[in-house]
């Protein structure tokens, strides 16, 4: 092989010891220099394309490290014979660059909180006291579904504030609702067939779609779930979130409720997996009692996480099996460990025994009502131009919007006034009936200090005008 062919790139991005290191290489696997064949010496070959003898060194060492060639002692460096390597060409091209996330002036997405009023300090004091030697004991893995006196704050709290009936043992952890569904499909074996919600989380989408056959969607009005369409379906466990829809922010009625749980035990092995993912978060009248609350038949996954009360990022949620599905999970899972830290779990449960989360729960309650009702007086600017819907519970509503145009300009218009908002299109899989645009406005994160100029903002960039 000709050495002078080396297209020796001074300027590349690519140190020169690599650039040899793959032209050599290349010739190897391509066959242009043949097994057993010698390469020049590294002083002989740094002299002749004009390189130092370290370039050539460090290209070698490579092609030594990866197998391409061996060195036999005062012999020199001879190919190896390739076929023997196994070859795992990966193509620049194949590898996917990580996009960076755009960085939003104002940002809407549904799933921020607000950052202030986060307990820093007595989160920190219970990180401080956990990790000591006293607690080594924690560097073990813990029970597989989490340890018990997490579970145990858990059910005494879904009781008393959410009318949840469970004892510890039912409840299994996972770092995240994300992680937990795929394990309940799993559960729940091949002949289930899913009813999920459309419009609806973009997770139970992604995740039921996987088996589209195996999937049905059923749509969603001002009341929560249509149920009686869920009826005329082959469904079997159906995916619900009836506190506080997500995300057109209905809450099901109680005639639906019973509605729905009168279609769970219609038939033996029909499930609801009800997600209760930001029910703490209730403004106006009494709290709604989950399903799991009224279910009298074990039919009810109650499903619900830390990632609205506390922070997304702690990666903890949970599940309530009911108990014939607890014993099969048992059965099943007990090989695998808490996907959830030790550490996090017992921080997470002495802030709860100390009484820490419910105060925290009461603080942020207020902070999003009062959110809440600065967005209301700011978008009451803008009626009849938009309506707000959805609103009575967690920390998103929605805003339709009375134009001619189309959502997606409405998006693309606030990108380019750098906000990130999501339109109601993004959340839904099969298309239902043609509406006005729809914006689902997460206010969560929202800076207190400047919540209606972010409104007026908006407006702005969307191009609706005061009344
Ligand atoms: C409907 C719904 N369920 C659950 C979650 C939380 O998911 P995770 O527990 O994976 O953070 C969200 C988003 O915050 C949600 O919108």
């Amino acid at each position: 092989m000709d050495f002078l062919m080396f297209p020796l790139e001074k300027n590349s991005n690519s140190p020169l010891y690599e650039q040899l290191y793959k032209f050599i290489k290349d010739a190897i696997v391509q066959g242009n220099i043949k097994e057993g064949d010698k390469l020049p010496s590294k002083r002989k070959l740094a002299d002749y394309l004009d390189l130092s003898q370290t370039t050539i060194e460090l290209s070698y060492s490579q092609l030594l490290a990866e197998g391409y060639i061996n060195s036999e002692p005062r012999r020199g460096y001879f190919v190896q014979n390739i076929e023997e390597l196994a070859l795992i060409e990966i193509e620049d091209s194949q590898i996917v660059k990580e996009e960076k996330t755009p960085s939003y002036h104002l940002d809407f997405s549904p799933g921020r909180i607000d950052e202030d009023s986060f307990p820093f300090t007595l989160w920190r004091k219970y990180a401080r006291d956990l990790v000591h030697e006293e607690n080594k004991e924690l560097l073990q893995l813990g029970h597989p579904q989490g340890d018990y006196i997490l579970r145990q704050q858990i059910s005494s709290y879904l009781y008393q504030s959410r009318g949840v009936k469970s004892t510890p043992e039912q409840i299994i952890l996972g770092s995240g609702t994300e992680q937990i569904m795929p394990l309940l499909i799993r559960l729940l074996g091949n002949e289930a067939v899913y009813g999920y919600e459309n419009p609806g989380y973009p997770l139970s989408h992604h995740l039921f779609l996987e088996h589209e056959e195996k999937s049905v969607p059923v749509r969603v009005d001002d009341e929560g779930l249509v149920v009686q369409e869920l009826e005329n379906t082959n469904a079997t466990v159906m995916y619900v979130t009836p506190s506080h829809q997500f995300p057109t922010g209905s809450v099901m009625s109680a005639s639906r409720r019973s509605q729905l749980l009168a279609w769970a035990y219609q038939h033996e092995k029909r499930y609801i997996i009800e997600d209760d993912y930001d029910s703490e978060f209730r403004y106006t009248g009494k709290p709604i009692p989950s399903l799991q609350g009224m279910d009298q038949n074990d039919r009810v996954i109650y499903l619900s996480t830390f990632s609205k009360s506390l922070m997304p990022s702690l990666r903890i949620a949970y599940a309530v099996l009911p108990k014939p599905l607890i014993k099969q999970y048992k059965a099943k899972y007990y090989y695998y460990s808490a996907t959830v830290p030790r550490m996090d779990q017992y921080i997470l449960a002495k802030f709860m025994e100390d009484g820490h989360f419910g105060k925290h729960l009461n603080k942020m309650r207020k902070i999003y009502k009062r959110k809440l009702e600065i967005i209301t007086k700011s978008l009451l600017e803008y009626e009849p131009a938009v309506t707000l819907s959805g609103e009575q519970a967690g920390m998103h509503l929605l805003l339709t919007i009375h134009t001619q145009k189309k959502e997606e300009e409405l998006v693309a218009l606030a990108q380019q006034a750098n906000i990130q908002i999501y339109g109601l299109n993004k959340y839904i899989t099969f298309p239902i009936e043609e509406t006005l645009p729809k914006l689902v406005l997460g206010f969560g994160g929202l800076e207190f200090s400047n919540i209606s100029t972010t409104i007026h903002e908006l407006m702005k960039a969307i191009k609706i005008k005061h009344s």
